[in-house]
């Protein structure tokens, strides 16, 4: 069984949807790493019985060495497939370069539109809803040294055009966020992803 790695930072309910449908089914939480040690994402896995670590990048030397410290946690436990869900620090080359197609984000919104640096958490949404776009939804893609620019694995449109404010969209979406994440987190456990450069395919079952 595929040993899962998740980073969190903050509430932990992408991580919570995989702790339901991934965790001892197709896959295995070996470790939730957090950079905060509030993040109620570690009670979520206290809850399951899955270890927990926290690494605060300001008790480290410097991210290098942050980055060298939730390396050394993962390979502790010897994790083969990393998930960012909700992780809000910066990855380092090394980091990437440790697990090569093998670290997965969720972002939310549909990848090249409202990403990269400065698109986190609400200012994704507000900027979506400032646009005044139709159609947003969750991005599950793998992760390059460009800020959410890897190859793009799965994608959900989400009509919002009934959302009349920003945390209406951000619900919107991460209602979608809990079911596409664990399911790319499967698909990958069960050998089904498969990456040509920038395009991924999902074998149909
Ligand atoms: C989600 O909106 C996700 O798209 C973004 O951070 C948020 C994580 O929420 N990367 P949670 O901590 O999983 O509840």
């Amino acid at each position: 069984m595929m040993k899962i790695g998740v980073l969190i930072s903050g509430g932990g309910t992408n991580l919570q949807s995989i702790i339901d449908t991934v965790h001892g089914k197709s896959g295995e939480i070996a470790v939730v790493i957090s950079n905060k040690a509030d993040a109620y994402g570690l009670t979520r896995a206290k809850n399951a019985d899955i270890p927990a670590e926290v690494i605060v990048e300001n008790d480290c030397a410097d991210v290098d060495d942050f980055n060298a410290k939730m390396i050394d946690v993962l390979k502790d436990y010897d994790v083969e497939l990393v998930v960012l869900a909700g992780f809000m620090r910066i990855l380092t080359p090394a980091f990437i370069a440790a697990y090569p197609n093998r670290i997965v984000n969720i972002h939310p919104a549909l990848i090249p539109s409202f990403c990269g640096e400065g698109f986190y958490g609400m200012r994704v949404h507000r900027a979506i809803f400032e646009y005044g776009v139709k159609i947003s939804g969750p991005t599950v893609h793998f992760v390059n040294e460009e800020a959410d620019g890897g190859p793009i694995i799965a994608q959900k449109a989400v009509p919002i055009d009934d959302c009349e404010t920003p945390e209406a969209i951000a619900a919107k979406v991460l209602e979608e966020e809990h079911k596409l994440l664990p399911w790319v987190v499967e698909q990958i456990c069960l050998g089904r992803v498969h990456v040509d450069g920038r395009r991924v395919t999902i074998d149909r079952v």
